[in-house]
């Protein structure tokens, strides 16, 4: 990605739409507490990537794209036992009652590993949907959204993308993997719009990370009026300053969590307009606008 040289463009701080912030300050996000959800199935999508679909018990309202649920894994003895932290992953999917949520992991350590080896019909100890995600309205119906996602960060940009263009955006995905047999949800992504692909060693698209699509005719050629993106830092800091003072750019933050409820500062990013002040990405995000934080 080379940096855009247009100037700002009215709105690129967010600043027509319901800003995440406005949300904060109404307090409207709905949290729930802690309860076992059914695991109605468990699959292997990828390398040692895993889709885990939970039901809730009655139709429940459709979480907003980028909220996270929090996941208690139940450690067997012979690898440390419990007691452990809740593990935040992505709300990747929702069925149409709201019922059933999708979450997508990767297998990096003890707890995601407990996770991905729970078998369908056991129950996992849930917290959530929690955050405050996306703003979908940052862009209108006719519109142009980019989603760029990088890893364990692409799970949220699929729902995302759904709600996007039941809306009647236009979105085109930027998404960045380590090899051809890490990718996932290509086929489904590409249902709803354009799909470039980057991995790091070049076995599936393009060489490099997401920054070197910049330069695709496919990525010259779609001037986004949003953009929204998910995953490592450093891609995320790319997207910030490649987009982030020219038009309304979103940056979901994936910090390590404690309590996951804004409780133990364990999750922090400061606040770009005052340098003494830090955002908690459990609690305020993990959702940022690009102007709101310092990464
Ligand atoms: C809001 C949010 C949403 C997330 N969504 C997803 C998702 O959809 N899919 C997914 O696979 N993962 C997601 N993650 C990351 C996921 O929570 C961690 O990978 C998981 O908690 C690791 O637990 P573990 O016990 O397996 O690994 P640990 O033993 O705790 O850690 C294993 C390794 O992973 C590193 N690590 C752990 N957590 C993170 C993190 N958050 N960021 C960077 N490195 C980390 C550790 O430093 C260590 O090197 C999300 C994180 C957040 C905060
Ligand atoms: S994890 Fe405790 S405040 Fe975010």
């Amino acid at each position: 990605m080379t940096e855009p040289t247009a100037s700002p463009r009215p709105g690129s701080d967010c600043s027509g739409s319901d800003r995440p912030g406005t949300a904060r300050l109404a307090g409207v996000i709905r949290r729930d507490g802690p309860q076992l959800l059914d695991l109605v199935a468990n699959t292997r999508i990828a390398g040692d990537v895993f889709s885990l679909v939970l039901r809730r018990p009655e139709t429940a309202p459709a979480p907003q794209p980028g909220t996270f649920l929090d996941l208690l894994p139940v450690i067997p003895a012979q690898s440390g036992g419990a007691p452990v932290l809740r593990r935040p992953l992505s709300i990747a999917d929702c069925s149409a009652d709201g019922r059933d949520l999708t979450v997508i992991l990767r297998v990096v350590g003890a707890g995601s590993a407990a996770l991905a080896g729970q078998p369908v019909g056991s129950q996992i100890d849930v917290l959530g949907p929690l955050g405050h995600g996306f703003d979908l309205d940052a862009v209108p119906a006719g519109g142009r959204a980019l989603l760029v996602g990088g890893g364990v960060g692409v799970p949220p940009l699929y729902l995302l993308a759904r709600r996007l263009v039941e809306r009647g955006v236009q979105v085109q995905m930027r998404l960045g993997f380590r090899d051809a047999g890490d990718l996932f949800l290509i086929e489904e992504f590409a249902r709803l719009g354009e799909v470039l692909i980057s991995t790091d060693d070049g076995s599936a698209g393009a060489r490099g990370t997401v920054a070197d699509l910049a330069g695709d005719p496919r990525a010259l050629a779609f001037t986004p009026d949003g953009v929204f993106a998910c995953g490592p830092l450093p891609m995320l800091r790319h997207v910030q300053a490649a987009f982030g003072t020219v038009v309304c750019t979103q940056l979901s933050l994936e910090e390590r969590m404690a309590c996951g409820v804004g409780a133990c500062y364990a999750c922090v990013v400061t606040d770009a307009a005052d340098r003494d002040h830090q955002h908690r990405i459990c609690w305020d995000g993990p959702v940022f606008r690009a102007e709101e934080v310092v990464l």
